[in-house]
């Protein structure tokens, strides 16, 4: 079975894209620095432990196990942190990406695809946001993986690679059959602090705003399935390794989602209120973002499976209980 290399892959997205290239004939080679991914979600291919920014590890990795391309997930993901440290993203985000695409480089690997982000178009004029919407981060998180597209695309130019930049949208959820799922410290994300808050397992749940211009106050989000986000990556793949030409797409549902309105799928699932404490805006949050997701749809066939919030939540909320939600363990 060809071997695929995944940077990150014991982390939230990439362990469930490990699970969908196994199921598609790949042998996911998870390269992890385990900064934040968990070993115990490596369970579809090999584990090599190591930092995208060590070059050396990096090549002897990919000389002996000659992966046919990469899925790099590898990345610092938090918006606030890169705004107080940004020469840490873009050491982690942008740097190393240049080692990985050097060693590949000198291992002959000439396809990559990689976890890019809404965050790269910043405030958007206009929403459903196709991919020809200017690309204007607001934040060093989104600039980091912008300058990672163009280093990309540059290769691509230069040296022949073949590259794939996915512009997630919201991702959430989790792997229906509970094998993986969302573990992240700190958490951050709307879903899971809500299923914390509503599970007890934290006092309160800040919601960022209710003032914003939206029909009932709160932000608008395109919350994506990540096991549709995990299929996508490898039609991505199998697009890029049939000779078909690079790709910049934005995976999403095209349907949007009210913080409120999350919060009542949270109690319809949990079956138990989300104590909320009303928090000033967030800063750097757009108040809507939805994906127009036609051109990935044309291209890949990347129709959403999975659109509703109550299974989006039920997912998450399985993952969840049956890992973080212990009594003895408090979060913030
Ligand atoms: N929110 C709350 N309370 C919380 C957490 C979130 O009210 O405790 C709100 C946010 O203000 C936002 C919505 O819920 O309106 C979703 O917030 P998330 O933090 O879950 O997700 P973001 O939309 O901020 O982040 C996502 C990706 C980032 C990416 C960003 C681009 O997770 O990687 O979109 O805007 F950078």
């Amino acid at each position: 079975m060809p071997s695929v290399l995944v940077t990150g892959g014991a982390g939230y997205v990439g362990s469930h894209a490990c699970k969908a290239l196994a199921a598609a004939g790949f042998t996911p080679i998870t390269y992890d620095d385990l900064s934040t991914g968990h070993r115990d979600l490596v369970r579809w291919g090999p584990f090599e432990e190591g930092s995208v920014g060590d070059g050396e590890r990096l090549s002897s990795v990919i000389a002996r196990h000659r992966p046919v391309a990469v899925l790099h997930f590898a990345a610092l993901s938090l918006v606030g942190e890169s705004v107080r440290d940004p020469a840490r993203y873009y050491r982690t985000n942008v740097a190393s990406t240049l080692t990985l695409l050097e060693a590949m480089r000198r291992h002959h690997v000439e396809a990559m695809v990689f976890s890019s982000t809404c965050a790269t178009y910043g405030l958007p004029d206009r929403v459903p946001i196709t991919e020809d919407t200017p690309q204007r981060p607001i934040n060093p998180y989104g600039w980091s993986k912008l300058m990672v597209e163009r280093l990309m695309a540059d290769h691509g130019s230069a040296y022949g690679l073949q590259w794939a930049a996915l512009r997630y949208f919201n991702a959430a959820g989790a792997d229906p059959d509970g094998e993986t799922g969302e573990d992240h410290e700190p958490e951050t994300h709307l879903i899971p602090r809500a299923l914390l808050a509503a599970a007890g397992a934290m006092p309160a749940m800040d919601l960022f705003g209710a003032d914003w211009p939206t029909p009932d106050g709160t932000c608008i989000r395109d919350y994506v399935h990540v096991d549709d986000l995990a299929r996508w990556h490898v039609q991505a793949l199998v697009h890029l390794l049939s000779g078909k030409g690079s790709l910049a797409l934005n995976l999403g549902t095209g349907k949007g989602w009210s913080v409120r309105q999350v919060l009542a799928a949270v109690e319809r699932v949990t079956g138990r209120p989300v104590p909320i404490r009303m928090a000033p805006r967030r800063e750097g949050d757009p108040p809507v973002l939805v994906a127009d997701p036609s051109r990935a749809c044309a291209l890949l066939g990347a129709e959403a499976r999975i659109t509703d919030m109550e299974t989006i939540v039920e997912t998450a909320w399985r993952f969840l209980k049956g890992r973080r939600v212990q009594p003895e363990r408090k979060v913030m």
